[in-house]
């Protein structure tokens, strides 16, 4: 039998001491990387939680403290006239016509609340039309004109609604971005069918992405569109473009298997 000469007992046993030192080190850094992966995981799902709650939080503000407190006031009226009734048919005509005006302002404010809630527009009439509702919205109150080219071969309301309402969803994210950070009046939303898929661009010429965004922003924004396309298997890229900020979304029309 070959025995093995002292000093390459040494070598060997320095070789495997070294290995495992390696491999023990390899672990603990992928078990502190998992760490951290699972942290911020949920940190974004405490946020998007928290930030789910605070909508709820103020559509139930709205509700309590506008709308019912409204409702009170015209039951008031209704009872105050039915205590004491107008003297003059010009009086009673007067009323009439303020108390309409005063409920067709409540159901208009209702219609609001339950709009930012869910499109309606999005369910019956489809992506375009919900598109353009947000547009012409958006040219009326923050005064950004959105060009859009829609090229869609197929009738968006044969769409699977999850794929309808996340395109909906990250077009209204990147918009509001376009009119609270890019300092611009105008925008282009782009929708085609690409790739076995529905693409949606959203870009400006803007003032563009502050330096080291990627590393540096604490809105909930970019992660929640970012979530959005994860969840049904899609893409999104944020890119600086020429002048501007291009924002790239792509859903797969069929479910991976
Ligand atoms: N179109 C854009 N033009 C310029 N900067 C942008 C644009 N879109 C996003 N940004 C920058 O990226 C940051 C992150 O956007 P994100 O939507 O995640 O957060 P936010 O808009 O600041 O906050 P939140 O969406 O939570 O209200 C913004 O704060 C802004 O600095
Ligand atoms: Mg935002």
């Amino acid at each position: 039998m070959r025995t093995i000469a002292p000093d390459l007992w040494w070598i060997f046993l320095a070789a495997a001491g070294a290995v495992t030192i390696l491999v023990v080190a390899f672990v603990i850094a992928t078990l502190a990387q998992q760490k951290r992966h699972v942290a911020a995981v949920r940190s974004f799902s405490d946020r998007l939680l928290a930030a789910h709650e605070e909508e709820r939080a103020l559509v139930a503000r709205e509700l309590h403290d506008d709308v019912l407190q409204r409702v009170a006031v015209l039951v008031g009226e209704l009872d105050d006239k039915d205590r004491t009734p107008p003297d003059s048919r010009e009086a009673y005509a007067r009323w009439v016509s303020e108390f309409r005006e005063e409920v067709t302002d409540l159901a208009d404010d209702v219609r609001h609340i339950a709009k930012r809630m869910h499109p309606a527009v999005l369910d019956h009439l489809g992506l375009e039309a919900a598109l353009e509702v947000m547009a012409e919205e958006m040219q009326r109150v923050d005064g950004v004109r959105v060009e859009m080219n829609i090229d869609l071969p197929r009738k968006s309301t044969s769409l699977a609604k999850e794929l309808t309402t996340s395109l909906y969803r990250i077009a209204q994210e990147a918009l509001r971005n376009v009119a609270q950070h890019a300092q611009v009046d105008h925008a282009v939303l782009s929708m085609s069918e690409r790739e076995g898929g529905i693409e949606l661009i959203i870009e400006d010429r803007g003032e563009g992405l502050p330096e080291g965004w990627e590393d540096t922003v604490q809105g909930l924004g970019m992660t929640s569109m970012k979530e959005r396309m994860r969840l049904i298997n899609g893409r999104l890229t944020v890119t600086p473009s020429d002048q501007g900020t291009r924002v790239e979304a792509w859903v797969p029309l069929r479910r991976a298997p």
